[in-house]
C-alpha cells in the first residue's frame, strides 16, 4: 500500500523506523545489548522513574483498576481524573483544566472545538505539528508568521480582514531550537487587536518560571494567556496533555472538543502519576533537579560554544547543534551512536535546508561525567567537519 512512497523515502535518506530498546528510560539506556548514554528524551527533570511516582500508580491501580471504562462524558469520572485538573488549574492560576490523552489530542480538540471557517488563526512558524494539524482541520484561515517576530505577526494581523474570532498561538519554548517565544509582545498584541492567546508550553512546563510553572508564569503574563496548554509526557515523565484557562472555555471543550468527547479517559493512574509529579516539581525536589539541569546546559552551552559550535538562539535544556553541511549530518548521528551516544538527528525537510542538526536534550540526571562525554564526543567529531572542507 505504502511501497512506492516508502521507497522514495528510503531513497531520500528519510526512512524512519523504531529502535528497541532492553532497558527503562534514564540517562543510560540499553540498545542492542549496549549501554548507550542518551541525550533524546523529554524526560527533563528525570521523574519517569521516580520511585514516588511509581509507588502512586501502584496504589492507584490498586484503588481504581486500570481502565477508565470509556469516555468520561459517557463511564465518568475518576477521582484522579478530578483532582489533577483541579491541582493543574490551582498550580497555573486558572479557573479551571481539562486532562487529555496526549498533547497532541489536546492541541487538535482546543483548536478544532474553538475555531471555524468564518476565523483566523495568527501561528509562529515553527508551532508544533499538532497545533499545525488543528489549524488545518478548523477550517480557519491561517496566517503563519516568522518565527518569534511580533512585528511579522503585527503587520500579517493588520492585513487581515473580514470579521470572526482571532486566535494567536505560539510554542512556549520551541521543541527543534530550545529558544523562548516572547510572550510579553505577544500578549500585547493579542490585547490591542482582541485576539485570543494560546501558548503550549510543552517544553517549558516544569523547567521555567515559579516553581516550574512555565514560560508564562517566567514572563509574569499568565493573566493574559487565555489558554495555557502544556504535556504530562515532558518535564513530569509520564504521557498525557491537559489545558488551563476560563470555566466556560473548559466547558465548552467538554462540549464541542472531539478529541475529548469521542476518546476513552486516560486510565486514573496517568492522572495520579500526574498529580504526584506536579508535587514533586512544585516541591524543594523539583528546585534541586531544575539547578542541576541548568548547571549542565550552561556548561554543555558554553563548551559547544567554545569549539565554534552554532547552537542557534537556544535558552533551554533543548540543544541543537547546527551541522551546515546536510550531507554531513548522517555521519555526525552515526560517529556518535558509535561513540555510545544517542541524539536524535534532524534534517530537512523537518528544517530548513543547510540547519539539520543533532537536537540534545539535557536531563536533570546527567552526570559531569555525561556532559564530559557529550563534549569530547562533538571535540572528536569537530576533526570530521575540518577535515570535509
Ligand atoms: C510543543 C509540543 N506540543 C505538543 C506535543 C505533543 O505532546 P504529546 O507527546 O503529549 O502528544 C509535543 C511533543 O510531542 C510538543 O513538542
Amino acid at each position: 500500500m505504502f511501497e512506492s512512497d516508502l521507497e522514495r523515502v528510503e531513497k531520500e535518506g528519510l526512512y524512519r523506523s523504531l529502535r528497541r530498546i532492553g532497558s527503562s528510560q534514564g540517562r543510560v539506556i540499553t540498545v542492542g545489548g549496549r549501554e548507550i548514554l542518551q541525550f533524546c528524551s523529554n524526560d527533563y527533570l528525570s521523574l519517569a522513574n521516580h520511585p514516588k511516582i511509581i509507588q502512586t500508580v501502584i496504589e492507584c491501580i490498586n484503588k481504581y483498576g486500570w481502565g477508565s471504562g470509556a469516555a468520561r462524558l459517557i463511564s465518568g469520572s475518576m477521582g484522579p481524573h478530578l483532582e489533577f485538573e483541579e491541582h493543574i488549574a490551582q498550580f497555573l492560576d486558572k479557573p479551571a483544566g481539562l486532562l487529555y490523552s496526549s498533547g497532541y489530542l489536546t492541541n487538535v480538540g482546543i483548536i478544532t472545538s474553538l475555531m471555524g471557517r468564518k476565523d483566523k488563526i495568527f501561528a509562529d512558524r515553527l508551532c508544533h505539528a499538532s497545533i499545525i494539524d488543528g489549524m488545518r482541520w478548523s477550517g480557519a484561515k491561517i496566517n503563519r508568521f516568522r518565527h518569534n517576530d511580533p512585528d511579522d505577526l503585527k503587520r500579517l494581523i493588520e492585513r487581515s480582514t473580514g470579521g470572526g474570532k482571532l486566535l494567536i498561538v505560539s510554542d512556549g519554548v520551541f521543541s527543534m531550537d530550545g529558544d523562548i517565544a516572547p510572550l510579553k509582545e505577544l500578549a500585547e498584541l493579542a490585547e490591542r487587536y482582541g485576539a485570543i492567546l494560546m501558548i503550549d508550553d510543552a517544553h517549558g512546563f516544569g523547567i521555567f518560571g515559579p516553581e516550574g510553572r512555565g514560560v508564562p508564569h517566567h514572563f509574569g503574563v499568565c493573566e493574559r494567556v487565555n489558554i495555557h496548554v502544556a504535556t504530562l509526557g515532558k518535564a513530569l515523565g509520564g504521557a498525557g496533555g491537559f489545558v488551563t484557562g476560563s470555566r466556560s472555555f473548559i466547558d465548552g471543550l467538554i462540549n464541542f472538543s472531539r478529541s475529548f468527547i469521542f476518546s476513552t479517559a486516560p486510565p486514573p493512574a496517568q492522572a495520579a502519576a500526574g498529580l504526584a509529579s506536579l508535587e514533586l516539581i512544585a516541591g524543594t525536589e523539583g528546585a534541586i533537579r531544575r539547578k542541576r539541569l541548568m548547571k549542565s546546559v550552561e556548561r554543555a552551552l558554553r563548551e559547544l560554544a567554545g569549539m565554534g559550535y552554532n547552537t542557534a538562539q537556544t535558552k533551554s535544556q533543548i540543544i541543537p547543534i547546527i551541522i551546515e553541511r546536510d550531507d554531513l549530518a548522517a555521519g555526525f548521528a552515526k560517529s556518535l551512536f558509535d561513540n555510545h551516544i544517542l541524539a536524535p538527528l534532524i534534517r530537512p525537510p523537518s528544517v530548513p535546508k543547510g540547519t539539520s542538526r543533532i537536537r540534545v536534550s539535557l536531563c536533570a540526571d546527567h552526570e559531569e561525567g555525561d556532559i564530559g562525554n557529550l563534549i569530547k564526543a562533538f571535540a572528536d567529531l569537530k576533526s570530521l567537519l575540518i577535515d570535509k572542507k
